[in-house]
């Protein structure tokens, strides 16, 4: 079975708990494209080529204890405006997508570049307050510096000249700001359903 569910959206949206609870539910794997853009944005800051870093990437950097801070998110956001680091990390997502199995990737542009076909296209977003607040609960720190980064990181996600953060056309938004994230997994699953149910796995 190819089976691919795109979760696309902003930073502390909500798109993470959304990905692993459809992925337990469903048997799908599950990849947090973020992850990938945070480990080359930290082996830059030790002064590694932003090309190079995207091209060697190791489970090792994956698995580095800091890629979740507000730093890293920021150092992320700007190795991803690069056309070339974008590139290097496509082949991986792909296979990763279209692997049999079926797959859940969250990201910025996996319903609209790397999995254009998808079964299943999801655009989870909440205003910037909402995320902010959700992101600060997280990191701590100054709530304000919180979201000044977050509007920070949405302008420069959104204005890329390279895949930059846009709904695909035929999405499905979600906005879990009134029903709460884990409420929110039940339109996710639900579309799912509808997927498998015609056919499309
Ligand atoms: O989702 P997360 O906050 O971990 O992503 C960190 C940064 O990585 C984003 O702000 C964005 O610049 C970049 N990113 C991207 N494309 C993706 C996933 C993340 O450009 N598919």
């Amino acid at each position: 079975m190819i089976f691919t569910v795109a979760i696309d959206g902003p930073a502390a949206a909500g798109k993470g708990t959304i990905s692993r609870a459809v992925a337990q539910q469903f048997g799908l794997r599950h990849l947090d494209t973020g992850l990938l853009y945070r480990a080359v944005g930290a082996r830059v800051a030790n002064g590694d080529d932003p090309v190079a870093a995207a091209e060697g990437l190791t489970p090792e950097d994956l698995a580095r204890g800091d890629l979740r801070s507000l730093a890293a998110g920021e150092a992320a956001s700007r190795v991803a405006v690069m056309p070339d680091v974008r590139a290097a990390l496509v082949d991986f997502q792909r296979r990763f997508a279209r692997a049999e199995g079926g797959a859940v990737l969250d990201g910025r542009d996996i319903g609209t570049v790397i999995c254009p076909e998808a079964e299943v296209k999801l655009f989870v977003t909440a205003s910037p307050e909402v995320r902010a607040q959700r992101r600060w609960l997280e990191v701590g720190g100054d709530k304000d510096e919180v979201l000044a980064q977050v509007i920070e990181r949405d302008r420069r996600d959104a204005e890329r000249a390279t895949a930059p953060m846009v709904a695909a056309p035929d999405a499905l938004l979600l906005d879990p700001t009134e029903m709460g994230i884990s409420t929110a997994v039940e339109p996710a699953a639900r579309a799912i359903r509808e997927a498998f149910g015609q056919g499309r796995a």
